[in-house]
C-alpha cells in the first residue's frame, strides 16, 4: 500500500496551480495587476510565484526598501483565493550591490572577475553578498510572516553548479578539504594519486582547483560546489525558518542538470521541487522523450522518501531551448502537466505567467500573451488543466509505490565525465544509460524510484545499477547485503572501477568485494563507433525465456565467469564466446552481470522476464500499446491510474475493471481510445 503524506502546506489541501510572477515588471501600469487578478481566477491558478527577480524592485538603493508594490500583490492574491510562493530574490542581484561590492561577482579560472550582469552568477562564498541576502530575506519573512496569503519559500532560483575561482571560494575549499582530510596532507596526495606529474602538494595553499588532470581534485571541488552552495542556501533560509518555521522551504532543482549533487540538496529543503523543459515534438520521438522526462519526475519524488514534489516550472507552450522550439501540440499541454502529477507532483506551475515586453524571454510561452487576453490556445490550454487539476484533489499526497529502483548517483556521474571519459570517450552516455534501463519498467507501467548510492535498498524487490564506476563509500556492502537477503541486482560493465578519490579498486574489477557477489571478473573492455555492433546470443535454458540473438554497441566488456552462469555470450570480435549475461546466485538473492551495452530489444525482454518472475506490481493490469505510460498513486483509501497517450494518434486500449475518469466524473468505456495526447486519470 502506498503511502500517504501531507500535503505542501496543509492550510491548501489541493493541487496547487499557478507561475512566476513579475508584477515588478509592470509597476509603471497597475492595472495589469487587476486584469492579473481576473484572469489568473479564468486559468484556475491559485499558486504564484512572486519576486523570484525582483530585488532591484525591493531594494533600490543599498538599505531602502520598497515593499508597497509586493503589499498590494500580497492582499490581491488573498483577496482573490490564491496564494504565493514567496521567491527570495538572490537569483540576480542589483547593479549597485555589484558595484558597491566587487566581490559578489564571480571570477573566472584566469582570475578575471566576471562583469555585472546575467543572473544565476553570485559568488556563494562572499559574506557580503549572505549578509544581503539574509538581511533582505529576514524582511520579507518579518513582512509578511502572518499574511494569509503565503504558502511557500521559493529560496532564489536555479542554484547552479558554475565556477568561481575567487580567493573566498579557494580559502573555503582547502578549508573543506582540512576537514575531510582531517588536516593530513600526504592522506590528500595519496587520494589524489598526485605523484603522477609530479603535482604532490606542499602546502594547503597550492591546492586550487585548475588541473582538470588530477581526477580525484576535481571531484572534491564538485562536492565542495554542492556543499557551499547547500551552505549558502541555509544561510538564506535561516531567518524564513526562524520566523515562519511553519512555511515549507524550496528551492528550484534542475534535476536534468549534472552540476549540483541534488541528492545530497533535497536533505536541506522541505520539500523538492524542480523545473521541467522537455523538448516535446523537437527529438523524432516523443515517446523516449516522456521516458526521459518520467524518469527525472521519480528522482524528484525519489529524494524526499517518495514524498510528492512541486514542478515549479514548466512551459505553457513555446520553450526558449530546443533547436527549432516547437510550440505543444494540442493535448500536450494537459498531458505533460499531469505526467508531473502521476509521478508524484502536487503542483504544476509555470515559466510564466505573463510574457515580459522586453529582454530575454519575451517570447518564452506564458499563460498570458501581448495580447492580453484569455482569448488564445495557450490559455485555453492552462484553463483545461486548471480545470482539471481541481478534479484532483483525492490525489494530494498519494505515494508511489516502487519496487523498483535504478540507481542514478550524481557524484558517479562526475566521475565517469571525468576519469572514465578519458579511456571510454563519447560512449559514456551515462544519462542515456540510466534511461534505456528505466524504459522498459516505464513500458510496462511499473513503478521505479530513482536513488542515489546513499539510500536503502531494503525496501526493493529489484535493484538496477548501470555503470556504477565509481563506489562511493558503504555502497558495495549494502548491495551485497541486499542481494544476501534475497534481492535480485543487476550491475553493467564499467562498475565497481574506482573509489571515492577516483583511485581504481586493485585485485580485479567489480572491485570492493563485488567481484565475489556478481561471481565474475572483467578483464578489459572495447570501445565502438556508432556504425559497428556485437552480437549477443542468448545461451539455451538461461532462464528468462529469451531465444536467439541481439546486438550490443558502444562498449563491450572481457568477463570470465568466478562461479556465476552463464546466461548470454558475446558472438563476434576478438572474445567470441566469452560472458555477456551472467547471474550469480549470493545468499539468498540473484546477481546478473550485464557485460555489453545492449541494445533496447535485449533490455525490454530481460526486464519484461523480471517483470514476470518476481510479480512485480504494474499500474493497470493489461498490456500497453506503444508509447502509452500508465502510473499509479494511491493510498489506503483509493487508487489512481494515469493513461497518457504520448503518441500524435489515437491509442485503443482493452481495460481490466469497471473504471470512472476523474477528470470527467464519467464511467469509461472497458474498450476505450485515447486520442492523440490523450490523457485519463481512472478510478475503480
Ligand atoms: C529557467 C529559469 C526561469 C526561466 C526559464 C525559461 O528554468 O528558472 O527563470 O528562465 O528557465 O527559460
Ligand atoms: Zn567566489
Amino acid at each position: 500500500m502506498p503511502k500517504r503524506f501531507p500535503a505542501i502546506n496543509p492550510k491548501f489541501p489541493h493541487v496547487l496551480h499557478g507561475g512566476d510572477y513579475n508584477p515588478d515588471q509592470w509597476a509603471r501600469t497597475p492595472e495589469v495587476w487587476d486584469e492579473d487578478m481576473r484572469l489568473l481566477k479564468l486559468a484556475g491558478c491559485n499558486a504564484m510565484s512572486v519576486g523570484i527577480f525582483a530585488w532591484s524592485s525591493l531594494e533600490p538603493a543599498e538599505g531602502q526598501f520598497e515593499f508597497g508594490w509586493l503589499d498590494t500583490i500580497m492582499d490581491k492574491l488573498a483577496d482573490h483565493g490564491a496564494f504565493a510562493v514567496l521567491a527570495t530574490p538572490s537569483g540576480s542581484k542589483p547593479a549597485w550591490l555589484s558595484r558597491t561590492y566587487p566581490e559578489v561577482c564571480r571570477v573566472n579560472a584566469d582570475g578575471t572577475r566576471q562583469a555585472h550582469g546575467g543572473r544565476h552568477n553570485h559568488c556563494r562564498t562572499s559574506p557580503v553578498y549572505r549578509e544581503k541576502c539574509r538581511i533582505i530575506n529576514r524582511k520579507l519573512a518579518s513582512r509578511y510572516r502572518e499574511h494569509s496569503a503565503l504558502l511557500v519559500w521559493h529560496v532564489s532560483n536555479e542554484y547552479n553548479g558554475g565556477d568561481c575561482h575567487c580567493e573566498l571560494c579557494y580559502a573555503a575549499f582547502r578549508k573543506w578539504l582540512k576537514v575531510r582530510y582531517n588536516n593530513d596532507l600526504d592522506r590528500l596526495n595519496h587520494a589524489y594519486w598526485s605523484s603522477f606529474w609530479s603535482h604532490t602538494f606542499t602546502d594547503w595553499q597550492s591546492i586550487q582547483p585548475t588541473d582538470r588532470g588530477i581526477h580525484g581534485l576535481m571531484l572534491d571541488w564538485e562536492r565542495f560546489k554542492t556543499a557551499q552552495t547547500i551552505d549558502f542556501f541555509q544561510t538564506e533560509a535561516e531567518p524564513l525558518r526562524e520566523l515562519t518555521p511553519e512555511i515549507p522551504v524550496t528551492t528550484n532543482f534542475m534535476t536534468g542538470s549534472s552540476t549540483l549533487d541534488y541528492w545530497a540538496f533535497a536533505r536541506a529543503v522541505d520539500v523538492v521541487s524542480w523545473d521541467s523543459y522537455p523538448a516535446w515534438h523537437e527529438t523524432g520521438d516523443d515517446t523516449l522523450e516522456a521516458a526521459r522526462i518520467a524518469l527525472l519526475h521519480d528522482i524528484n519524488r525519489s529524494m524526499k522518501g517518495g514524498r510528492p514534489f512541486m514542478l515549479m516550472e514548466s512551459v505553457p507552450s513555446i520553450p526558449t531551448r530546443g533547436r527549432v522550439k516547437k510550440r505543444k501540440r494540442p493535448g500536450m499541454h494537459l498531458l505533460s502537466s499531469l505526467q508531473a502529477v502521476a509521478h508524484g507532483s502536487d503542483t504544476v506551475q509555470y515559466f510564466q505567467w505573463r510574457k515580459s515586453r522586453g529582454c530575454m524571454e519575451k517570447f518564452h510561452g506564458a499563460v498570458v500573451d501581448h495580447a492580453g487576453h484569455e482569448h488564445t490556445r495557450e490559455f485555453r490550454e492552462v484553463a483545461e488543466v486548471g480545470r482539471a487539476l481541481a478534479r484532483l484533489d483525492r490525489v494530494v499526497g498519494c505515494g508511489v509505490d516502487a519496487e523498483v529502483a535504478l540507481v542514478l548517483d550524481w557524484e558517479n556521474e562526475w566521475a565517469l565525465n571525468s576519469g572514465a571519459r578519458v579511456y571510454l570517450g563519447d560512449n559514456v552516455k551515462y544519462r542515456q544509460d540510466c534511461l534505456a534501463h528505466y524504459r522498459p519498467f516505464w513500458n510496462a507501467g511499473v513503478s521505479v524510484d530513482v536513488i542515489d548510492q546513499t539510500c536503502d535498498l531494503g525496501a526493493y524487490r529489484l535493484v538496477v545499477a548501470p555503470m556504477v564506476y565509481m563506489l562511493r563509500p558503504g555502497f558495495a556492502d549494502k548491495l551485497a547485503q541486499y542481494i544476501e537477503a534475497g534481492g535480485t541486482a543487476l550491475m553493467t560493465y564499467w562498475s565497481a572501477v574506482v573509489d571515492q578519490s577516483d583511485l581504481c579498486f586493485l585485485g580485479g574489477v567489480p572491485g570492493n568485494g563485488l567481484r565475489q557477489v556478481f561471481g565474475v571478473w572483467e578483464e578489459e573492455s572495447q570501445s565502438y563507433f556508432p556504425h559497428e555492433s556485437v552480437e549477443v546470443a542468448m545461451a539455451d535454458n538461461n532462464g528468462l525465456e529469451m531465444r536467439g540473438s541481439y546486438k550490443a554497441v558502444d562498449t563491450c566488456s572481457v568477463v570470465h565467469p568466478e562461479g556465476c552462469k552463464v546466461l548470454a555470450t558475446f558472438a563476434g570480435d576478438y572474445f567470441a564466446g566469452s560472458p555477456a549475461l551472467t547471474v550469480n546466485r549470493h545468499g539468498k538473492g540473484k546477481a546478473y552481470y550485464l557485460a555489453g551495452r545492449a541494445e533496447d530489444a535485449f533490455l525490454e525482454a530481460f526486464y519484461r522476464a523480471q517483470i514476470k518472475q518476481l510479480s512485480l506490481t504494474r499500474a493497470i493490469g493489461i498490456e500497453l500499446p506503444e508509447g502509452v505510460s500508465a502510473q499509479a498513486r494511491g493510498d489506503d483509501t483509493g487508487q489512481y491510474v494515469f493513461l497518457m497517450n504520448f503518441n500524435d494518434a489515437p491509442a485503443k486500449l482493452e481495460l481490466d475493471a469497471a473504471y470512472t475518469d476523474l477528470l470527467t466524473g464519467g464511467k469509461v468505456a472497458a474498450s476505450l481510445t485515447l486520442a492523440p495526447y490523450g490523457t485519463m486519470v481512472l478510478s475503480k
